[in-house]
């Protein structure tokens, strides 16, 4: 058998493998892997719905995809129709469940498309079956058990199922609810929650309404709740490599798998009492060297990084950003950290010299979570791919220098 590298960011970083745009998120799959082995070793006899919304909470959905199903993953989850699509697209041949709402116009992308809709209304219903023409979907209701978000109240739920019982158009595959807390600990709503869940489930049975897969947890559910496991969990972050849970508690090893990197486009040596940036926000208090980098809001940076709210990664130390953030560059301090020369590596998330800047850090600094950190990645960062020591782009060329040992 073929002994393959195993593949690490630094694929993709060293000299001569890539001449793109110095800004740019490798995406290394075999984390994607690992997560989905770490999550399914935790959750086994329960199967995996990969959640791929969002383009993969920004690592690309089509990729994300495809390694989440090789590892393990039997579905996918997506918000819209058009995710579905774009999935199919792609060649993806998995079930797709669609958890947001169904316009008129999408109905027919989801039979055509052959995607999963969340049923959460009879509106709905009524509006699936009437464009259905013979055709049939599998379906899974949404329940509202106090999240007050998406999913159809516990008063509704028995009409709408009974409505849909029996019809060749739709036939429900299953029923689920969304936590609103299962990331705090000490939050008692995720247990309220669950005990509504258990007698809607219940009560549909009691109808001899059969449901194939009940499923209710997130990450963070699927990870520290092992009571809301039921047939399947729905991970999203955990996918990614980050840890849902605020509270310390003990958690399988997961891999973040993005790092964003960039490259020093300019270095200047102002002189004390220069501004920096738009709005003159930064002055100078000493003689200094700064360091333009190009990428700014434009791809998705936080504008609340600026003004020594954010950090970045050159040469192994941590640097503020000084000034604000701009469409398409910012500027760091590198006055304390000695040489710094146009085309050093900045990392803005992942790691440098042992040194980790993760989403959750950048999260921190931003005011966010990383969820926001990672999904604000604009399409204007490229993407790069690294699985089994092969480097890809996210058209899937293969780029210099990269291949398998
Ligand atoms: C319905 C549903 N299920 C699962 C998830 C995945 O959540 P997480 O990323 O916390 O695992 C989401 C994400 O918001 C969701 O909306």
């Amino acid at each position: 058998m073929e002994t393959r590298t195993p593949a690490t960011c630094d694929t993709a970083r060293s000299p001569g493998t890539w001449d793109g745009r110095a800004t740019r998120a490798l995406i290394d799959l075999d984390c994607i892997a690992s997560n989905v082995f770490t999550l399914l070793r935790a959750v086994s006899p329960a199967r995996l719905m990969a959640v791929v919304k969002g383009d993969a909470y920004g690592h690309g959905a089509g990729a994300v995809a495809q390694v989440a199903l090789e590892s393990g993953a039997t579905s996918l989850g997506v918000f819209t129709v058009s995710e579905g699509c774009a999935l199919r697209a792609a060649g993806i041949h998995a079930p797709i469940l669609v958890f947001g709402p169904i316009y008129p116009a999408e109905v027919d992308a989801l039979f055509t498309n052959r995607l999963t809709p969340t049923i959460s209304s009879m509106a709905m219903a009524e509006l699936v079956l009437g464009c259905a023409h013979g055709r049939s979907l599998p379906f899974h209701v949404e329940v509202d058990t106090g999240m007050t978000r998406g999913g159809v109240s516990v008063e509704s739920v028995i009409p709408l199922v009974r409505r849909l019982d029996g019809r060749d158009e739709l036939e429900l595959e299953g029923v689920y609810t969304h936590f609103a807390g299962a990331d705090y600990p000490d939050e008692p709503s995720a247990g309220q929650q669950l005990a509504v869940f258990r007698e809607v489930v219940e009560n549909i049975r009691s109808q001899r309404i059969a449901i194939p897969v009940v499923h209710a947890a997130n990450s963070s559910a699927a990870l520290h709740f092992p009571e809301a496991r039921f047939a399947m969990v729905r991970a999203g972050i955990a996918l990614y490599g980050y840890h849902p849970h605020v509270a310390g508690d003990v958690c399988p090893p997961l891999k973040p798998a993005l790092s964003l990197l960039s490259g020093v486009s300019r270095v200047s040596h102002v002189a004390a009492g220069t501004g920096v940036g738009y709005g003159d926000t930064f002055r100078c208090e000493r003689d200094s060297t700064v360091a333009l980098i190009p990428v700014g809001y434009a791809d998705g940076l936080h504008r609340t990084l600026g003004n020594g709210r954010g950090e970045v990664l050159i040469g192994g130390k941590r640097v503020p950003i000084v000034g604000r953030v701009s469409m398409d560059q910012i500027t760091v301090d590198v006055t304390d950290i000695g040489d710094v020369q146009v085309g050093d590596e900045v990392v803005l998330i992942g790691s440098q010299a042992g040194i980790d800047q993760t989403a959750d850090d950048v999260a921190a600094q931003a005011g966010t979570i990383s969820y926001e950190v990672l999904t604000s990645l604009l399409p204007r960062v490229p993407r790069l791919y690294s699985r089994w020591g092969v480097v890809t782009d996210s058209h899937s060329a293969e780029l210099r220098g990269s291949t398998p040992a």
